[in-house]
């Protein structure tokens, strides 16, 4: 395997099924090493959780003779992010980039929404964002 990412390593959120999925296996396809973070969850966001998703993705990654580990922190939570960050540099040593795909969807038609489906989905994607950007910057900048 050689490619543009050769020597990076990478860090893809959501990255057990979907458009998290394929942008894990393409950076693994050129050459970076992969952090597969995944909870598990339905597409809701609701449900239990599952190691299945990151791990099947690993594996495809591996087979394929790539690198790649799996997380399964939930990048709601700011401490999970500084976690998830750690996966990359216990693993891998370092880290080059964050792909901040995971998220949840719960398009319900609006007077059939909860308040807390109203407000859970923006949340997780401006929560998740701003986590693993500081704890990625912090990190850059103790190296
Ligand atoms: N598919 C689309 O048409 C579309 C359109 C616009 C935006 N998006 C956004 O793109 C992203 C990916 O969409 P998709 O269709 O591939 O979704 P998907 O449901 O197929 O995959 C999302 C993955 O994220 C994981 N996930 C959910 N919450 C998580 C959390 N807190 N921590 C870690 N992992 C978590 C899930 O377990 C799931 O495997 C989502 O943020 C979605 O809202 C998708």
């Amino acid at each position: 395997m050689a490619g543009c990412l050769d020597g990076k390593v990478v860090v893809v959120t959501g990255a057990g099924r979907g458009i998290g999925r394929g942008m894990a296996m393409l950076a693994a396809k050129e050459g970076a090493s992969v952090v597969v973070n995944d909870l598990g969850a339905s597409v809701d966001g609701e449900g239990a959780a599952s190691q299945q998703p990151a791990d099947d993705v690993v594996e495809e990654i591996r087979k394929a003779g790539g690198k790649a580990v799996a997380n399964f922190e939930s990048v709601a939570e700011p401490k999970s992010a500084e976690k998830i960050v750690q996966c990359a540099m216990d693993n891998f040593k370092r880290i080059d980039g964050v792909i901040n795909n995971a998220g949840i969807l719960r398009d319900r038609i609006f007077h059939r929404m909860s308040v807390p489906s109203t407000s859970a989905a923006p949340l997780l994607i401006i929560s998740r964002s701003r986590s693993r950007a500081r704890s990625c910057t912090s990190r850059r900048r103790r190296a």
